[in-house]
């Protein structure tokens, strides 16, 4: 099946995340029916000086298919090379990060710097689909900054380069997180271009994802923050897609379970127990007493007292049906 047939059966995709879409994670998410998966950014300089923590980030399970690894970096022949390496490791696609806002990244000219120069963006596009044979996908901002908005100049230089997809979060760099995602804007370049396009940015509620998706005719909505705190939003998103009058029940401890099986496969206990207080917390917003479970969390020793707090919290939230979610902000920050 082709990588853009899975959007057209399921067009709910999880956004990557750095430090949260590792491969225990994908495999957890995809699970949980998103409809592919993408790697945190993996860097291409680091692929080619072979540092072995990025080799490392390249691992994934037949149970993630189809997966894709997203690469960041400024040099169209290394991130060739860097595709390439990818390739031989099997996955079903690559993903190229042109949405980074972060000073690191871009003060070298990759992640969301590459929107200032769309001549080199061009020579990257076409320097890695010449260089593979898989699918390569992109991710970007709305623009640099609000004067320069270029999402649709940035679709076009990719359709004509081979690109399969073009990803739009609905910020520019300059706005990093702050301020709301512009979706019409996203919906005004879908029409201009021939790429298909995913959006992407603040989508919390499968009536969001759903009603966009169609308000702006778009391929698929890439969902990030939203997925953290309520990692049931696929299911609840394709079922509403498919028109399914089905509750999905959400048992938020069990999926903390489920995570601590799949850290503890691959992740010291230190960075299990980290990743389980996080998610444990995410969770939790906007329900009842957020707070105070979050201060027992934090003062929780091991993932054993971790998990025992979250029985004791989430059971008492299910008693209650899990009221709706306050407006409450989080993470806001990232590589994308
Ligand atoms: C903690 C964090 C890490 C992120 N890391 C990446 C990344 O590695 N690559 C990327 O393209 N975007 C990254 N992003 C951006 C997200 O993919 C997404 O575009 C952004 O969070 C907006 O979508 P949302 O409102 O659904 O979260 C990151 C975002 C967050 C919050």
């Amino acid at each position: 099946m082709k990588l853009t047939d899975h959007l057209k059966l399921n067009p709910f995709v999880i956004a990557p995340m750095a430090g949260i879409t590792d491969h225990s994670f994908r495999t957890f998410i995809r699970n949980l029916d998103s409809s592919v998966v993408v790697s945190e950014l993996i860097s291409a300089n680091g692929l080619e000086y072979h540092n072995e923590r990025t080799f490392e980030m390249m691992g994934y399970d037949e149970v993630q298919r189809p997966v894709g690894l997203q690469l960041f970096g400024d040099d169209p022949e290394i991130l060739a090379r860097s595709a390439q390496i990818v390739e031989s490791k099997g996955v079903d696609f690559i993903d190229l990060n042109f949405g980074c806002p972060v000073p690191k990244v871009t003060k070298k000219g990759a992640g969301s710097a590459m929107l200032k120069d769309l001549v080199m963006l061009q020579k990257v596009l076409s320097a890695v689909v010449k260089a593979v044979k898989i699918p390569v996908t992109i991710k970007v901002r709305t623009g640099w900054n609000h004067e320069t908005l270029n999402a649709d100049e940035v679709g076009h230089i990719a359709y004509n380069e081979g690109i399969t997809w073009m990803a739009i979060h609905g910020r520019t760099r300059s706005q990093n997180y702050e301020g709301k995602a512009n979706w019409d804007y996203i919906g005004e370049v879908k029409a201009k271009v021939k790429i298909p396009v995913l959006g992407n940015g603040d989508v919390l509620t499968a009536d969001e994802a759903v009603s966009w998706l169609k308000k702006y005719g778009l391929d698929g909505i890439l969902i990030g923050r939203g997925a953290l705190r309520n990692p049931y939003i696929f299911k609840e998103s394709l079922a509403l897609y498919q028109g399914r009058d089905e509750k999905i029940e959400k048992d938020f401890y069990n999926l903390l379970i489920t995570l601590n099986e799949l850290y503890a496969l691959r992740c010291s206990d230190r960075l299990r127990e980290i990743q389980l207080r996080k998610f444990a917390a995410w969770f939790s917003t906007g329900y009842p007493d957020s707070a105070q479970f979050r201060k027992k969390l934090f003062q929780s020793p091991n993932a054993d007292s971790i998990l025992e707090e979250s029985r004791i919290y989430f059971s008492n939230l299910s008693a209650i049906k899990f009221k709706s979610h306050e407006e409450e902000k989080f993470l806001m920050g990232g590589h994308g």
